[in-house]
């Protein structure tokens, strides 16, 4: 089984992906953790954007080890990440990673589930079910503030609302896999449910998918 997530920052789909993995025992993968992981090199490297051959060449060297690192859920990393996402030729090279780990997940597992921007639309087309995870921006941005106040990192509400909003403009706007719900997604609206609430409604959406295929 193959499960796609996509949607906007802080909209729960982490979560959501996360529950479905542990029910289901599937592979996860948190695809945005690859962005980051590049963004870090990138920063680590003193790249600039139009070092663009650089760049791709350091998104080729991606592995699982590097999503392990503690400083990638940062605003600037965030923020540089989904600069470093509107190249092409990044796009292209960790377009080979998420699909090698979804046709191949270990054999321990059932399957796999990848959270993203463009899962269900460029990388895994033909994911057996595909979610789209959304909520008001208001909502999303007053989450993204919990969690930073909760690692410990001062920040103020309007600098992450308009951060969120910058980012949302970016990944939706870019010529690359924009963001955007795939025609054969069911979308879930977090704003008014609890994470477990929302987690009970994808199973619910699955179970459902699971009882066509049997019949
Ligand atoms: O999901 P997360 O906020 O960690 O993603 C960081 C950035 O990586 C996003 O803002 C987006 O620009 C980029 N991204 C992407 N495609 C994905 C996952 C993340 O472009 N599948």
């Amino acid at each position: 089984m193959i499960i796609a997530i996509d949607g906007p920052a802080g909209a729960g789909k982490g979560t959501i992906a996360k529950g479905i993995a542990r029910h289901y025992n599937l592979a996860h993968l948190e695809t945005g953790l690859l962005y980051r992981a590049l963004a870090f090199k990138v920063f680590e490297n003193k790249l600039n954007l139009d070092d663009r051959d650089q760049i791709a060449a350091l998104a080729s060297t991606i592995s699982l080890d590097d999503l392990k690192n503690k400083h990638l859920r940062s605003e600037e990393i965030g923020n540089l990440a989904s600069k470093v996402a509107s190249l092409s030729e990044v796009r292209q090279a960790l377009l080979d990673f998420q699909r090698n780990f979804a046709d191949t997940p270990l054999s321990d597992f059932n399957g796999a589930i990848l959270d993203g921007r463009d899962i269900g639309t460029l990388v895994c087309p033909q994911a057996d079910i595909k979610f789209y995870i959304t909520a008001e921006l208001e909502v999303r941005a007053q989450r993204r503030l919990k969690e930073l106040q909760d690692r410990g990192i001062k920040s103020i509400y309007t600098a992450v609302i308009q951060n969120m909003m910058d980012r949302d403009l970016r990944d939706e706007s870019r010529q690359q896999a924009p963001l955007k719900i795939a025609n054969d997604a069911y979308v879930i609206d977090t704003s008014n449910l609890s994470p477990d609430d929302a987690l009970k409604q994808a199973i619910t959406v699955i179970e459902q998918h699971l009882k066509t295929q049997i019949r």
